[in-house]
């Protein structure tokens, strides 16, 4: 076992994706809290850990002290910078329940992640209201989140995100990230895979027959596009094996002209 070399709390944590990698870089988990319980029971068949539930009811005098605090947080709308009192969300909350948490604790790092939009959210409130605060109790932030994504790297996955790793003022500013990007790597959908094995209360997690028979056909249609992937969603229900001469008028113009570029990609 990795000797660990700093501590980390994994909020919001799903499956684990931050303690998967915060722990391959010698970190060791203290606290984890994820409102899901399918995904808490994923979490503790990953790591042994079974993390607690809902932030919002939890103490933050509870949580032990910790070098890095890790949030997905789910995305929110705030309507004004810097105004707790204008959140239109319910779910609004939940970014200052990690204001809470790390203006008690001050851990060295924070590192969140979100949608890829986050930035141009609310017209640029949502990134302004995080900023705001997140200075406000401390912590250097960079003026834009980083926007990354596995298939930057090499990594066979599009997903892009927003990263934004924030530092204690007391420890200094914080580098740009920079990085090298590769080509996407080689892959086949059945070498990532697993075959379903009958864990219990994961059965939500688990593909359907029918749903990794989709797979394949989107492995294939891949394999047959690869030199000329689309930049524009493609929709299953227009693929047909004639044109589409459907009722085009009772659909929105910016999906029609989805439609028609698809139509040109399958029947040029
Ligand atoms: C964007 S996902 C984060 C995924 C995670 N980074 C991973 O690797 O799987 C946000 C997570 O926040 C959880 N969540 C939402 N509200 C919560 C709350 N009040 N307390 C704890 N977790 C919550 C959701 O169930 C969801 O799993």
């Amino acid at each position: 076992m990795k000797s660990s070399s700093f501590s980390f709390i994994d909020l919001f944590a799903g499956i684990g994706g931050f303690h998967l990698a915060m722990t391959n870089l010698g970190g060791s988990c203290v606290f984890a809290s994820e409102i899901d319980a399918a995904a808490r029971t994923v979490y503790n068949i990953n790591f042994g850990i079974v993390p607690e539930g809902d932030i919002t009811k939890i103490d933050e005098k509870q949580i032990p002290a910790h070098d890095v605090l890790c949030a997905g947080f789910p995305c929110q709308s705030f309507s004004k910078a810097g105004n707790r009192g204008g959140i239109n969300d319910p779910r609004g909350t939940l970014f200052f329940d990690i204001v809470r948490i790390a203006k008690y604790h001050r851990p060295k790092y924070l590192l969140l992640e979100n949608v890829r939009n986050l930035a141009g959210h609310d017209n640029g409130n949502t990134w302004k209201t995080i900023k705001y605060n997140l200075e406000l109790i401390g912590y250097n932030c960079p003026g834009l989140p980083v926007i990354f994504s596995p298939h930057y790297i090499g990594i066979p996955q599009f997903r892009e995100r927003v990263f934004i790793l924030c530092k204690r003022k007391d420890l200094g500013s914080i580098k740009p990230f920079v990085f090298d990007k590769k080509d996407i790597a080689e892959c086949d959908i059945d070498s990532i895979l697993i075959e379903n094995h009958a864990i219990e209360n994961i059965g939500k997690y688990l593909l359907k027959n029918e749903e990794a028979a989709l797979i394949g056909i989107w492995n294939d249609f891949f394999e047959i596009c690869r030199d000329k992937l689309p930049g524009f969603p493609v929709w299953t229900e227009y693929f047909t094996d004639a044109l589409y001469d459907g009722d085009l008028d009772n659909i929105p113009k910016w999906k029609r002209a989805f439609i028609k570029k698809k139509q040109r990609l399958v029947f040029k």
